[in-house]
């Protein structure tokens, strides 16, 4: 496994590898890998020749009062894990080599952003649609993973790849959870004992949106009630929103009619937590 922090080495190194003929699959992190991240790496061995992981935490997608400075890094802890993965070669660069002095230039996808995270997160979208196509141009990936845990993300950057024309698969796979349900998230290790215990109350308010939905329940206030009834017992959970989307422009639906993404993101603690499940009535 080779770790590579210059833009400049790694364009040349995939012109090479792509000239051999080469297919590359990508795996975009911000580090302080967990097993999402690792069963993404697992899957873009399968389908491609070798895997690039990116391991960079972009400083513009943090709003200015978000947990850039205190975000979890390890290296030496992620180039274990990358390898064990089968991680062929990690991108590591800085900031300034990503943002050098007199950077000018942002992506941004309308429509998609408007709900959700991009309403409680404004310019988040903009800094990963940026952080994003940059290291799609320096990677060139055939096949590039994300997880549905970042549902919103992961459309996003589907219609960005499609509207730039860029000639990349985006591939988004099933969110990967603890044994008690809570989906996998470097923002995890924020959580206290107590926190922890009580984040499982995320994942068991959408399964029983869902049970709803399968009953024959259609009304998205009353989903959106019942989710939040189960949440708002625990006092060290504060929601920041749960919705009702439909899948194709994440606009918000009163009438659940085809699928949607029932999503939620909670403040607990230090840690901002978001998860979400994918259902049709
Ligand atoms: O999901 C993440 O870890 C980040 O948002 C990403 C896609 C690596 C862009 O910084």
């Amino acid at each position: 496994m080779k770790t590579i922090d210059k833009i400049s080495r790694m364009l040349t190194l995939i012109k090479i590898l792509k000239k051999e003929g080469k297919s590359v699959g990508f795996v975009p992190t911000m580090g302080y890998l967990h097993e999402g991240h690792l069963s993404l790496t697992r899957q873009a061995k399968k389908h491609t020749d070798l895997v690039v992981m990116s391991i960079f935490v972009n400083p513009i997608q943090f709003g200015k009062n978000e947990d850039y400075d205190k975000y979890p890094r390890d290296f030496k802890r992620d180039e274990e894990l990358a390898r064990s993965a089968g991680v062929d070669i990690i991108f590591y660069p800085s900031s300034e080599e990503m943002y050098p002095e007199g950077y000018a230039t942002y992506v941004e996808v309308k429509g998609l952003t408007d709900s959700l995270c991009g309403d409680s997160r404004p310019g988040h979208f903009r800094g990963v649609t940026t952080v994003v196509s940059k290291l799609f141009w320096i990677v060139k990936p055939d096949i590039a993973y994300f997880g549905q845990k970042d549902a919103q993300q992961a459309y996003v950057i589907r219609k960005m790849a499609q509207d730039l024309n860029m000639d990349v698969d985006v591939r988004i796979l099933p969110t990967v959870r603890e044994k008690d349900g809570l989906a996998m998230s470097s923002r995890n290790t924020y959580l206290s004992e107590g926190e922890r215990k009580d984040a499982v109350v995320l994942y068991q308010a959408l399964k029983s949106a869902e049970e709803m939905v399968r009953g024959g329940e259609t009304e998205s206030k009353k989903i959106i009630k019942a989710i939040e009834g189960i949440i708002k017992p625990k006092s060290r959970i504060k929601i920041d929103y749960v919705s009702i989307v439909d899948t194709k422009r994440l606009k918000p639906v009163s009438k659940i009619t085809g699928e949607v993404l029932i999503a939620l993101a909670v403040f607990i603690g230090k840690a901002r937590l978001i998860d979400n499940i994918i259902i049709a009535p």
